[in-house]
């Protein structure tokens, strides 16, 4: 695996993504940000050698470098899911090449479903924490030295640093943003009323099929990480209506003005360091 990343990695500077500062991956009906970067270098996932070979339903996986507001950023619009059947390796292969080729940063969105009976559909929940219930993760086996030490430390996986300064800017723009657990499911059924009640008395306020992966693969690797849910439907156990993914993707779609202007802004501010 570690000589595949190097080949990629290879493959992507040649074709000229030279020192991306930050990694963006693009959740479920997030992919639109992708309009905010001038674009240097566009392939899709099936052109870059070593990236996962694409199923059926995703058919839109695109790798964007460029800059946004002057800051070179490398954007992943679609992901790999673990439902899909891809390993956790594999899902968390572009995180790893990413950080062959010098990303310091990553930021993250994802679509879930909201536990927190507080809150709301369509608000949006930045990641305090996580509770990974996938069977496994990206780091079991021999571990590269080039990618990360053994035992990373997962005491500060989303960055406090950065989760100031996401509420700092959604304050100041008035966005409503609430934090916390975000907990990941297999997928790719949604949960059935037991499954949100237990999941939320382990202390999750969302649920999602994504992201964990790429969080610990990216810590791994010594990234700071931010992420992003955009709350789509809620999850009463005791009066939970059927759900149904074209209503999650037009509900994502909805907030996805918000999100995207909060990544904006936080590229910027990283960027000005
Ligand atoms: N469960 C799991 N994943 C999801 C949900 C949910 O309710 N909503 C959006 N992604």
């Amino acid at each position: 695996m570690i000589e595949e990343i190097k080949d990629s990695a290879a493959f992507l500077s040649q074709r000229g993504v030279k020192n991306p500062k930050i990694g963006v991956v693009l959740g479920t009906g997030l992919g639109n940000f992708t309009t905010k970067v001038n674009i240097d270098v566009e392939l899709s996932y099936d052109q870059i050698p070593g990236f996962p070979e694409a199923t059926v339903e995703f058919h839109k996986g695109r790798l964007l470098f460029g800059t946004i507001r002057g800051v070179s950023v490398m954007v992943m619009q679609g992901r790999y899911h673990f439902y899909e059947g891809y390993t956790q390796e594999q899902i968390a292969f572009p995180v790893r090449v990413m950080k062959m080729l010098g990303v310091e940063t990553l930021l993250i969105s994802n679509a879930a479903g909201c536990m927190n009976l507080n809150w709301n559909k369509g608000d949006l929940m930045l990641i305090s924490d996580h509770i990974n219930i996938l069977p496994g993760n990206p780091l079991i086996g021999p571990n590269h030295v080039e990618l990360g030490i053994r035992f990373p430390d997962m005491s500060d996986a989303y960055s406090r640093d950065l989760r100031d300064k996401v509420k700092r800017i959604a304050a100041n723009k008035n966005i409503r943003l609430q934090e916390g657990v975000y907990a990941v499911a297999q997928g790719p059924m949604l949960e059935t009323p037991a499954e949100y009640r237990y999941l939320k008395r382990i202390g999750g306020d969302a649920v999602g099929m994504s992201t964990v992966p790429e969080v610990i693969a990216a810590k791994h690797a010594g990234m700071k990480v931010v992420a992003i849910s955009v709350l789509t439907d809620e999850c009463d156990p005791d009066d939970l209506k059927a759900i149904n993914i074209d209503e999650i993707i037009e509900i994502a779609g909805k907030s996805e003005k918000v999100l995207t202007e909060l990544f904006e802004e936080l590229i910027k501010d990283i960027g000005n360091e």
